[in-house]
């Protein structure tokens, strides 16, 4: 009988955890996995929820499960795995069905997708989903792109399951086709550079003012009571406060300094690229994993040149007060990065992305969700600013921060910390905030090798200057 709601296929981590939350808010949903006996695992172990939950053998009888037109979330590896499932849905699905890709896409794959699919009276969707496992089960922010009506059939569903942020759901559709993937990888692209940040304050916390790791995760639990109140900053006070079984150690001086990544980060400064929007602090945040990896490169460096930390100069408590404002600033820094090359994304592919209702759906469920982001959704609710740091509410709070992400990042060069990502962030702001900065020079030279040609400062077109022999 076709009376599911949805259907899910992929009942790996996400997706079970997804089906489960679907099922839990009154709606049923069909279910499949590739190896059979893993769909029918899961319907036995769904307790109370078993009824809601229509476990099937055959990508057939899922579609035969669902009420048209048919929504069908597919969560499985992002890549080939994905194409692969659209072929099949293919082959049993009919007009107006709807195949929602909720993996971490590339939006160049989701748009390609909407292009093949163009035609076939299928629809698609291509949904950003943040939160984790813990987000996919009781709530996460859902960022949806595709078709306004394709919306419309699965709403309903999404906004249920979404986590709510003062009872406001954290799922919006956000614009045609891959604006909802796009959307999620910057908001991985922030998420490395907040991640990058904590880890860069904790470094100096760590090797500078050699605070012990329970020590650090008191500081981490006292500033999340204040303006960094955030998923990030909760949960690096609770790593830092851990204990590893096994010797007794604190946990995170058991763990190896070396970072993966899956790609999402790498592609948000790709991207940043590609539409000429400068995102220095995620970009730091995306080299500073790389670099992590060089283990062996860095011990045969460390052996070179030595690795060797000079006391952090000041008092502690005004060095933590210093840390908790630099770590605020370089925060501003980093979203506004991430916020304008959204705007710029939304210009050149014609998205209409909404800034605003962005900002509202990461106050929760996502991994960045923060007091924070709801400060920035008023500062954007104005209407159209150039960039996040020209809004009121934010030069009030950047004059007041930077002098101490200024003091930190010096304090920190001459110790000999590395703050990649907070000193990218220092060097966007001063460089935004300079009316006349140093390219004359670079024009200059340009033209000397090259005969690019300049503005001038007292008359308009193009110049060439006065360089003599040696010049193009
Ligand atoms: C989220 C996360 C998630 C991501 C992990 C791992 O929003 O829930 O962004 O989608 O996969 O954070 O990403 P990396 O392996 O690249 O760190």
């Amino acid at each position: 009988m076709a009376d599911a709601e949805i259907g899910l296929i992929g009942l790996g981590v996400m997706g079970s955890n997804l089906a489960l939350n679907i099922a839990e808010k009154g709606n049923r949903i069909a279910v499949f996995n590739r190896t059979a006996s893993k769909t029918h695992e899961f319907h036995q172990d769904a307790g109370s929820l078993r009824d809601r939950i229509v476990p099937c053998d055959t990508i057939k009888a899922l579609a035969a499960a669902i009420r048209p037109p048919r929504p069908v979330i597919i969560m499985v590896q992002a890549g080939a795995a994905v194409d692969e499932q659209i072929a099949h849905l293919r082959g049993v699905l009919s007009a107006n069905d709807i195949m929602i890709d909720a993996g971490n896409a590339n939006f160049r794959d989701t748009m390609r997708r909407f292009g093949e699919l163009e035609g076939s009276g299928l629809t698609f969707i291509g949904m950003g989903v943040s939160g984790g496992e813990e987000g996919a089960r009781h709530g996460p922010s859902i960022m949806v792109g595709g078709a306004e009506a394709s919306w419309k059939r699965v709403e309903k569903v999404l906004t249920a399951i979404a986590a709510k942020y003062e009872g406001e759901p954290c799922a919006a559709w956000l614009g045609p086709d891959g604006a909802g993937h796009f959307v999620k990888t910057i908001h991985n692209g922030i998420e490395y550079a907040d991640m990058q940040m904590i880890a860069e304050i904790y470094g100096i916390l760590r090797d500078g003012l050699g605070m012990a790791p329970k020590e650090i995760g008191q500081v981490f639990a006292r500033w999340n009571e204040g303006r960094l109140d955030s998923y990030l900053i909760e949960i690096t006070a609770r790593v830092l406060e851990a204990d590893d079984p096994e010797t007794g150690k604190p946990m995170v001086d058991m763990i190896l300094d070396r970072a993966g990544q899956k790609g999402t980060g790498k592609w948000s400064v790709i991207e940043a690229q590609q539409l000429g929007v400068p995102a220095t602090t995620i970009e730091a945040a995306v080299a500073a994993r790389v670099l992590s990896s060089l283990k062996d490169e860095r011990v045969a460096a460390q052996a070179v040149y030595g690795g060797g930390v000079a006391p952090f100069p000041g008092g502690r408590d005004e060095v933590l007060a210093d840390l908790e404002l630099a770590l605020f600033a370089g925060k501003v820094a980093a979203y506004a990065q991430g916020f304008a090359v959204m705007a710029e994304a939304s210009r050149a592919f014609g998205w209409n992305l909404p800034l605003p209702t962005i900002a509202k759906i990461w106050r929760a469920g996502c991994i960045i969700r923060s007091q924070f982001l709801g400060t920035l959704a008023k500062a954007f609710s104005g209407g159209p600013v150039a960039n996040l740091l020209m809004t009121p509410a934010f030069v009030r709070m950047m004059q007041e921060a930077n002098p101490a992400l200024r003091r930190i990042v010096a304090r920190s060069a001459e110790a000999g910390l590395p703050v990649p990502a907070l000193s990218s962030a220092l060097g966007y702001f001063d460089s935004y905030r300079l009316g006349r900065g140093t390219s004359n020079l670079i024009q200059a030279q340009r033209d000397f090798f090259g005969a690019h040609g300049f503005e001038r400062i007292d008359s308009s077109g193009a110049h060439h200057g006065p360089w003599g022999s040696g010049a193009a």
